[in-house]
């Protein structure tokens, strides 16, 4: 994992696609939903390069960030400036400094997509249970099952670079894991829908709620141009919306998004 973030990529991804930018307007849009009202402390955990905990900070509130990367919290520390109202450190979502029930949501858009083994993930859940005040939300992303079929495979033709890929992504059905293609590439973790909601469930939290971020609508070969358009991206926006916990379709989109409330 750390071979793929040291080539800096992420600081731009939710800016330097249509896909990207699909995920960063869904994301916003379901967390702001169920978010408590600014100002309130909200930890950003796996916050990657900050992109959610300067949304944050801009709109009032003060963020805990912590992140495996000190990448990435460099980035971020450049990003936000001095008088930010953005904490950062570098920290592990499995062992947090931070104290218990100290803030009032939690996100964790990150670790779960990671950590392959199922205790990990656990304990990283637990850890966001333990921070957030008691009725306080968590807001957990994880990479759906069938991404690497339908992102790496149909959208990306991963496989006319990596022909091992057909044969990859079979294992990556059977077993969640996902391998990495070459030494430097993405790998971590996929879920099926159900399975996420059984971890956070395990974890002794309450499912309050469990969407699909982005819908088919990644698939589309048009989207930057339909991103250009005010109108068009609002269709797109609002199909994704329409059938975001649709079960039959839930995993049809890189992304799941699980809200959930410590009990
Ligand atoms: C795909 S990035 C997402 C960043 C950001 N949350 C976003 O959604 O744009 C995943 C992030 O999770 C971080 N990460 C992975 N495992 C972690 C762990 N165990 N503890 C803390 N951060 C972790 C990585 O360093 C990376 O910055």
């Amino acid at each position: 994992m750390s071979e793929y973030y040291e080539l800096g990529k992420e600081a731009d991804r939710l800016a330097d696609s249509a896909q990207g930018q699909l995920e960063f307007d869904r994301t916003k849009e379901i967390v702001f939903r169920s978010l408590p009202a600014a100002p309130a402390t909200i930890a950003d955990i796996g916050g990657g390069p900050g992109r959610y905990a300067l949304w944050l900070a801009h709109l009032g509130y003060r963020v805990i960030h912590r992140d495996l990367m000190p990448l990435h919290v460099g980035q971020l520390t450049a990003a936000a400036g001095p008088d930010s109202a953005i904490e950062s450190r570098v920290a592990d979502a499995r062992r947090l400094d931070v104290t218990d029930a100290s803030v009032d949501a939690v996100l964790l858009l990150g670790p779960l997509y990671h950590l392959e083994r199922e205790p990990d993930r656990l304990q990283a859940l637990r850890e966001a249970r333990r921070i957030v005040r008691p009725g306080g939300l968590i807001f957990a992303a994880a990479i759906s099952l069938w991404a690497a079929r339908l992102d790496g495979i149909l959208r990306l033709r991963l496989y006319e670079q990596y022909p091992e890929m057909t044969e990859v992504v079979g294992r990556v059905e059977r077993t969640g894991v996902l391998e990495p293609l070459h030494p430097a590439s993405f790998c971590g973790y996929t879920h099926r829908p159900d399975q996420l909601r059984q971890e956070v469930l395990a974890a002794g939290l309450e499912v309050v709620d469990l969407v699909c971020v982005e819908g088919a609508s990644f698939l589309l070969g048009d989207l930057a141009d339909r991103m250009a358009d005010a109108a068009a991206w609002r269709v797109v926006l609002d199909a994704a919306r329409a059938l975001e916990r649709i079960p039959e379709l839930m995993g049809v989109g890189p992304h799941l998004m699980i809200t959930a409330r410590r009990p």
